[in-house]
């Protein structure tokens, strides 16, 4: 068995499509169809429309990609898919494909990625050869690693204890990070997904004009919840509006708050489980991951908190927006350390699981 294979990796778990190329966690390629501009009229992601633009955009995906690296299946060891957590008829799509693609070519190894695990493994990413290797090599250094994701669909702790072992800390218990900022900039209409919005418009607003609660601060786990700040900010919205204060200057001043409130949540969860367990290292991924002001935040509570000599913990975000959101990059990183253990899938018994856990 070969040690490096080279990998076509497919992510179709919502709305966007995307196919990679990789080789251990060197990303040669990563391609995405967004459907952005399709669900943008309906503020949130329509399923059934998901799927047929995923079935329209992913063999032309395919073949460009196979086309640019003047490639054909025959040298390729392994296709890598999403098969849970996400929309079932989006993930589908990815696994009825590569069932076809497997149909011709027996050879390809399967390996079927968790796309939670990716968000996370997408920090170890990397566009240039030297730099891949010297992060794969510095790898023992940085675990455990806690993880943080921070998506449209999820918000959650991990303790990363190597990349095929993952162990949940907390949870949201209502809405993720990114969909609390999507429902809220859908108020304002500010247009989706409203994350990058809010983070533009936040830049010039005072943080400190609106003060919102910090949530689920009388429990001690590290659980997580949005659906608050959701609601205050609707009734301050409503509140705003009828007084006719809602001007663009206040609307600023709104998001940088809002968005501080959100970001503060993080920031209090994340120290409490600083204060009782040891990492090497923190690694952010999903789409609000791109977001600077959080990292800022993070970066400056690991300071203090390395001053206080309570943690030494480096924070590793992926090293562009792109790896941020979903993408076939992550699939494919995540996957090659899939393949290191042997952890094939039987491309007969493989199907989705849109509701797949983090640590499976
Ligand atoms: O990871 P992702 O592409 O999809 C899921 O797996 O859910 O994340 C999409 C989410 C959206 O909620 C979007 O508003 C948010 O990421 N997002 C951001 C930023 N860019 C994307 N949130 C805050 N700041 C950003 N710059
Ligand atoms: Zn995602």
């Amino acid at each position: 068995m070969i040690k490096n294979p080279l990998i076509l990796a497919i992510d179709t778990s919502c709305d966007d499509t995307s196919v990679a190329l990789t080789l251990k966690n060197q990303v040669i390629s990563n391609f995405i169809a967004s459907q952005t501009q399709i669900h943008q009229p309906f503020g949130g992601v329509f399923p059934t429309l998901a799927k047929q633009a995923h079935q329209k955009n992913l063999p032309v995906l395919i073949n460009a990609i196979l086309k640019k690296n003047h490639l054909s299946f025959n040298q390729i060891q392994a296709l890598a898919v999403t098969y849970g957590p996400g929309l079932a008829p989006a993930l589908e799509v990815g696994l009825n494909y590569i069932k076809t693609i497997h149909q011709e070519f027996p050879h390809l190894k399967i390996l079927a990625v968790n796309h939670l695990q990716a968000h996370l493994l997408a920090v170890l990413a990397s566009n240039n050869t030297d730099k891949s290797q010297e992060k794969l090599i510095n790898l023992k250094n940085l675990l455990p690693a806690l993880g943080l994701i921070v998506s449209g669909g999820h918000s959650c702790f991990v303790k990363i204890q190597n990349p095929t072992q993952f162990y949940l800390l907390g949870e949201t218990l209502d809405d993720a990070c990114g969909e609390c900022l999507d429902k809220v900039g859908r108020l304002l209409s500010l247009g989706y997904p409203a994350g990058h919005i809010i983070e533009n418009l936040a830049k010039k607003g005072n943080a400190k004009k609106f003060s919102f609660p910090l949530p689920m601060t009388n429990q001690k786990n590290f659980n997580l919840s949005f659906s608050g700040l959701k609601t205050f900010s609707k009734n301050l919205i409503n509140q705003l509006e009828k007084e006719n204060k809602l001007d663009q200057k206040t609307i600023t001043d709104f998001c940088a708050s809002f968005q501080h409130s959100c970001f503060n949540h993080l920031i209090y969860k994340l120290k409490k489980i600083l204060l009782t367990q040891q990492f090497q290292s923190l690694w952010l991924g999903g789409g609000v991951a791109s977001n600077i002001y959080l990292r800022k935040l993070l970066r400056s509570t690991l300071k203090t908190y390395k001053q206080k000599k309570i943690t030494n913990v480096k924070l590793l975000t992926p090293i562009n927006k792109k790896l941020c959101t979903d993408n076939a990059a992550m699939i494919g990183v995540a996957s090659y350390f899939l393949w290191q253990i042997a952890k094939f899938s039987n491309i007969e018994k493989l199907d989705r699981n849109p509701c797949l856990k983090i640590e499976k």
